[in-house]
């Protein structure tokens, strides 16, 4: 059995990692991958080759999979799937757990999620979507603040503000309407909405919707989530703040109902549709879509994951009944970035190995040379502590965060805050 990952961060050496400890015993292949995925090997047992191909350069991929005889192909990053990696490796023959770029329409477009949801009764902010400034700007003036403006485009987790007062949303609408920040597009003007905020992966093949555990994310850069949007600081699971009975409900009248409407319209998902989801007083409602599995959510939920990943890929492919299994322990982890991260910040900082600390390490931004492991992006490694509660879970993981601490790196010290 080959399995080939695509991508090259912290989540695709999570999948990486827990794919190769499938009973298939799979051999595993990453394109392009990064140098600390070859832990997996120690680890696990299993032979893992980084292929030194782009995950945007799609053909070349397909080629790759179809000379080396690739039984199964996974894919993290949103821009493959931009690309319709998935209907290049299926034209081909190739067997690929991802969706068409026709269904991550429902990540890629906030316009297209928004209004399958309105169509579908799916529970959302309210919304109304400008491409014209002035229009904006008068729909402004009658809401009025906190209102939440978002890029109706990839604007790789920048295109989202959440505007306390109108000043700051009449800038956001110059910047993104006038001054064309991320390109000339249109926004999302949504309904302000307020309570915590969870993570549910699911794995998706036309209607069949398997549920992951939930996670938490920590979007901002600092302690007190204060500071700039990052692509995630910290994760853990599970999520004792939001109740099971809540999670069942948005697997009912969220999570299914959307891979329905999906099929509906005629772009069946096959893949991760991860539901980014607000417990608000009036119950779930959906603050965004993604389609692939979510960085760094992955790096806790599969930890998490006692069942064999692969083979619940496999399934899912095949329309298999999937009951996943998870482990007792609570999950927890740190993400150490680079200073100055998610703006500026140098590359090259020395890393200590993460084979020399107890604590499971994903490196999400990480290169060697010379037989050292050097930074090589703003988010570098992922620390996982693990404990019979999320307080355990945190310490471990601290005392990893410690063992691998640089002073050019960075890191909250309150992920799970809302927890404990
Ligand atoms: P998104 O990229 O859509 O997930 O938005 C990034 C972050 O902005 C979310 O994780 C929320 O914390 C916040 N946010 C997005 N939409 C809303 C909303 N309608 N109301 C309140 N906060 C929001
Ligand atoms: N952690 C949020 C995301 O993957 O987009």
């Amino acid at each position: 059995m080959k399995v080939l990952v695509i991508g090259r961060g912290g989540r695709e050496h999570a999948i990486a990692w827990k794919m190769a400890q499938s009973a298939l015993k799979p051999e595993i292949f990453v394109a392009p991958g990064n140098v600390g995925m070859r832990l997996i090997t120690g680890q696990t047992g299993a032979q893992v080759t980084l292929v030194n191909i782009d995950e945007n350069a799609t053909e070349a991929l397909r080629d790759f999979a179809i000379e080396n005889h690739i039984d199964l192909t996974v894919v993290g990053p949103e821009a493959a799937l931009a690309n319709d990696i998935a209907t290049v490796f299926r034209t081909a023959g190739l067997r690929i757990f991802a969706p068409t770029a026709a269904a991550a329409r429902i990540e890629s477009s906030k316009e297209f999620a928004k209004d399958l949801m309105r169509k579908y009764h799916i529970p959302t902010a309210a919304y109304r979507t400008f491409e014209d400034y002035e229009a904006a700007k008068q729909y402004l003036d009658e809401q009025g603040a906190p209102i939440v403006i978002k890029y109706d485009g990839l604007a790789a987790g920048k295109g989202v503000v959440v505007a306390m007062s109108t000043e700051e949303a009449d800038n956001a609408l110059k910047d993104m309407l006038l001054d064309n920040r991320f390109g000339k597009g249109k926004v999302v003007m949504e309904e302000f909405l307020q309570g915590p905020e969870f993570s549910l992966l699911t794995l998706v093949n036309g209607e069949q919707v398997v549920p992951l555990v939930i996670a938490q994310d920590h979007k901002r850069a600092y302690d007190g989530d204060k500071g700039p949007n990052t692509g995630g600081m910290g994760a853990y699971a599970p999520v004792p703040v939001i109740p099971q009975a809540q999670i069942d409900w948005a697997v009912e009248h969220i999570m299914k109902p959307t891979a329905k409407a999906l099929m509906t319209e005629g772009c069946p998902f096959c893949g991760v549709l991860y539901g980014g989801l607000m417990l608000t007083k009036e119950g779930p409602k959906v603050i965004e879509f993604n389609a692939r599995f979510g960085d760094p959510e992955t790096e806790v939920v599969l930890p998490k994951l006692k069942s064999d990943l692969t083979q619940m890929i496999l399934d899912v492919l095949d329309n298999k009944e999937v009951k996943p299994e998870f482990h007792e322990e609570a999950f927890l982890g740190v993400v150490l970035a680079a200073k100055g991260y998610p703006g500026s910040y140098s590359k090259n900082i020395p890393l200590n190995n993460p084979a020399g600390i107890p604590q499971q390490v994903f490196c999400m931004g990480v290169k060697e040379e010379n037989g050292q492991l050097l930074s090589n992006g703003g988010r570098v490694l992922f620390v996982v502590g693990k404990g019979t509660t999320l307080k355990e879970a945190q310490q471990d993981a601290y005392q990893g965060v410690a063992r691998m601490a640089h002073p050019d790196l960075f890191f909250r010290n309150d992920i799970g805050w809302q927890a404990l």
